[in-house]
């Protein structure tokens, strides 16, 4: 027994058990709440926002179509909109207005730019920017979605009206860049 004991003792030694850094392992040692875990989320998307202001010009740039580059145009005043009602956002939740890394939306310009270069063909263009476009915008629509979710749980339905206010013109532009795609960007492209 005593053995066993001396065993067990020296496995666990060897094979620690791993510690639990908070549910699920997700969150990291300054996200301890759901209070926590909307101001990062709230940090991401604002990040997410300056990076897409930088980004959406570019793209229209490379748009052929000439509804595609307007609509990236508009798109471009409206997300820096989003990024002046982000900070309404922070300072209505007395959070100082900060941004943190987002990788993901990184990757997802990355990858638009490395595609948009290449692709030889202008109308085949047109395809690959509206795609990488909707890419971003259901990226932010999932993330919106979720910051209104835990706004309202976290009793703070005026942050979820400012959100939803920028969800919507997301989903907007999302539906925008489909049926442009369809209506006549992919036809073009796949002749
Ligand atoms: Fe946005
Ligand atoms: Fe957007």
């Amino acid at each position: 027994m005593a053995k066993y004991a001396a065993f067990v003792q020296a496995g666990a030694a060897v094979f620690p058990k791993p510690k639990r850094t908070g549910t699920m392992g997700l969150f990291t040692k300054d996200i301890k709440t759901m209070n926590d875990l909307f101001v990062h989320q709230l940090q991401d998307i604002y990040y997410a926002e300056q990076q897409l202001t930088k980004a959406l010009p570019k793209m229209a740039e490379k748009a052929n179509d000439p509804q595609l580059k307007q609509g990236f145009l508009t798109h471009l005043e409206e997300t820096k909109q989003h990024v002046k009602r982000l900070e309404e956002v922070f300072k209505m939740h007395g959070a100082q207005v900060k941004a943190v890394d987002c990788p993901a939306i990184d990757g997802i310009i990355e990858e638009a730019d490395e595609t948009a270069g290449d692709v030889a063909d202008k109308a085949v263009l047109d395809a690959a920017l509206i795609n990488a476009a909707q890419a971003a915008e259901h990226y932010e629509i999932v993330r919106y979605g979720s910051l209104i979710a835990w706004a309202k749980q976290l009793g703070r339905n005026d942050c979820a009206t400012v959100l939803a206010k920028t969800l919507e013109e997301e989903k907007a532009t999302d539906k925008k860049l489909t049926s442009l795609a369809e209506s006549k960007v992919n036809l073009r492209a796949a002749s």
